[in-house]
């Protein structure tokens, strides 16, 4: 059956200014790193795929490595483009990346010019593009000197093979110099790709002022911490869930008993509030205006649509913020 988006997605969602630049991301973001690859349902990431479409959800994140196996995503996402949203290419930003080992041999990681360039040529080729939205570095090479990976994100941008630059997994004093060498080089730096959630904090100290000072939009990753901040785990490991998956990012050892113990005191709170604690979790990042969007995964078309609902409700009073603190610092 063809697809046919609703019309009343814009007044869905709510937009956000990425930085100084003239892009609106989407407050929520959907990202493609798990549940898109070859090891996934096709019905079900094309479920997914629509609802985030008919809510408002524009942006759509991806990376030269995701799958399973690498490159998967890519190629699954290229295809239901064409099949289902062909002619809206232009309502969409679509992001890839490159950064970790994709290919063997000594140009197929890190940083340089060659592993970038050629890398995004294999990305637009499996998603059938000719150009994509952002293009970022994805995370900072101890090796390859900084100038030689903003050069080839700029030489990408003048390519006209991606819009926009951004970087991402850079610490606070990194970011600051790669986003001054590419204002230098004149391809300003779009956005900075983060991990960020109630549990993991460390763009507080100093990276959100950076992005802030210069201008640059804000995306954190895994804003649920890959599923501990949902109710999924308040009863233990379910045998669907990403920690019990082998092909998953997040280990069982990472689901201890004192993790439980936040996750059960936060989910207390978020009811207080009438929210999910995705919901609840979102919102909390969603609350610092230096951020953008923040960019969720999901399995089921379900939980897309549980995390949608966050943006009913983005605002704490300061005794919530401080009762989230000290759940968090116990
Ligand atoms: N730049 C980087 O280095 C980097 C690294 C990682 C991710 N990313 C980007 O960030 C995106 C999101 O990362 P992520 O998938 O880790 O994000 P996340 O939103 O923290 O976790 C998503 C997972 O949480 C569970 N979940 C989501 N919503 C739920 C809900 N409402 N209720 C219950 N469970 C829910 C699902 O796991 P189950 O499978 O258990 O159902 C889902 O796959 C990626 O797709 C990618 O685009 C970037």
């Amino acid at each position: 059956m063809t697809y046919l988006p609703s019309t009343d997605r814009y007044k869905k969602m709510q937009y956000r200014r990425c930085g100084h630049s003239g892009i609106k991301l989407p407050a929520i973001s959907l990202g493609l790193w798990h549940n898109f690859g070859h090891v996934d349902v096709t019905e079900t990431y094309r479920k997914i795929l629509h609802l985030a479409f008919d809510s408002g959800i524009t942006h759509f994140d991806l990376a030269n490595n995701y799958g399973p196996p690498p490159g998967s995503a890519e190629e699954n996402f290229g295809r239901i483009l064409k099949e289902d949203f062909r002619g809206y290419r232009d309502e969409m930003i679509i992001s890839s990346k490159a950064g970790y080992t994709m290919w063997d041999g000594p140009y197929g990681d890190w940083g340089s010019k060659k592993y970038l360039v050629a890398s995004l040529d294999q990305s637009l080729k499996r998603m059938g593009l000719d150009y994509v939205d952002i293009f970022y570095h994805h995370r900072p090479d101890p090796e390859t000197p900084l100038e030689e990976t903003m050069a080839a994100l700029d030489l990408i941008v003048r390519q006209g093979k991606a819009l926009y630059a951004g970087i991402s997994n850079y610490p606070a004093q990194e970011a600051a110099k790669a986003i001054a060498i590419l204002k230098d080089l004149g391809t300003p730096c779009l956005i900075h790709q983060p991990k960020y959630s109630m549990f993991v904090r460390d763009p507080e100290e100093g990276l959100l002022d950076v992005l802030g000072n210069t201008g640059v939009g804000c995306i954190p990753f895994s804003p649920l911490a890959q599923g501990l901040l949902t109710n999924k785990y308040l009863h233990g490991i379910p045998e669907d869930s990403r920690a019990a998956k082998s092909t998953g990012f997040l280990q069982k050892d990472q689901v201890t008993p004192e993790r439980i113990a936040q996750i059960k005191q936060l989910n207390d709170l978020a009811l207080k509030r009438d929210q999910t604690l995705a919901q609840m979790a979102l919102a909390w990042l969603l609350k610092d205006n230096r951020v953008t969007s923040v960019l969720i995964g999901a399995s089921r078309a379900e939980q897309l649509a549980d995390s949608l609902k966050a943006l009913d409700n983005i605002a704490f009073s300061a005794d919530e913020l401080a009762q989230i603190e000290k759940i968090l610092a116990a």
